[in-house]
């Protein structure tokens, strides 16, 4: 039941000074998704961008969603702007909202997709309750705060039961829910962590560290889809 492949390169590792030319040129290499990481130095020790930026880079980024990911706390005020901004969808920490339904909740009034985000050491539990609020699930493979780190191992297992759950959830109600990776994908790794059941896969310092960003998510997306086919 896993869905098709999304590949969405993190600007995070993209050249600060010229995003929007960065950001056009990486959907034209093939990215299906822009993955927009913020950050608040509080929820985590960095501080990146905000819905200020993301509305303006929205026209670059052509038919490719804007994937925002949340690492702020608290979480709801950003939610309507991020909306504003044109994201697609919105995903967070569970550890920081004080009301996790609630924040799911406005999302979806806000009209984006939602989307709950997993730390190595956050337990799958927070999920039981909201499975019918979420359109994505994402789990960390690094610490949130930083590009180019190495990926968890732990991240694999965690993935199979994260995939079991998404799975027994879609047999029961006939509807699907992504699970995304963040952290350390690699055109090396990207196929055993398909094979954990991710379909959706962050991919920062792969891409834009790379010397051809069109052979990369090529080559990212061939070994997702040869490893699950
Ligand atoms: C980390 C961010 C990630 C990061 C991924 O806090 O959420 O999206 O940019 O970067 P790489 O792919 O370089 O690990
Ligand atoms: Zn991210």
């Amino acid at each position: 039941m896993r869905q098709p492949t999304i590949i969405a390169p993190s600007i995070l590792s993209a050249n600060f000074a010229r995003l929007g030319d960065d950001v056009a040129k990486v959907v034209t290499a093939g990215a299906d998704w822009i993955h927009f990481d913020v950050m608040d130095n509080h929820y985590v020790p960095n501080l990146t961008f905000g819905p200020m930026v993301c509305e303006a880079l929205r026209p670059f980024a052509g038919a490719a969603m804007m994937d925002v990911h949340l690492m702020v706390e608290p979480v709801d005020a950003l939610v309507p702007l991020f909306a504003k901004a044109r994201a697609g969808l919105i995903s967070f920490h569970p550890e920081a909202s004080r009301h996790v339904d609630r924040t799911l909740a406005l999302i979806r009034e806000q009209g984006c997709k939602t989307g709950l985000v997993f730390n190595p050491a956050t337990p799958l539990q927070w999920l039981d309750s909201v499975m019918d609020k979420l359109d994505l699930v994402m789990l960390m493979s690094v610490n949130p705060g930083f590009g180019g780190q190495s990926f968890i191992a732990s991240t694999l297992p965690k993935l199979r039961e994260a995939r079991r759950r998404i799975d027994a959830y879609a047999r029961e109600t006939g509807r699907t829910i992504r699970l995304e990776v963040d952290g350390g994908v690699k055109t090396d790794n990207i196929a055993a962590i398909a094979a954990a059941g991710a379909d959706t896969f962050v991919a920062g310092s792969a891409v834009f560290g790379s010397p051809n960003w069109g052979s990369t998510i090529t080559a990212l997306r061939n070994a997702a889809d040869s490893a699950t086919a």
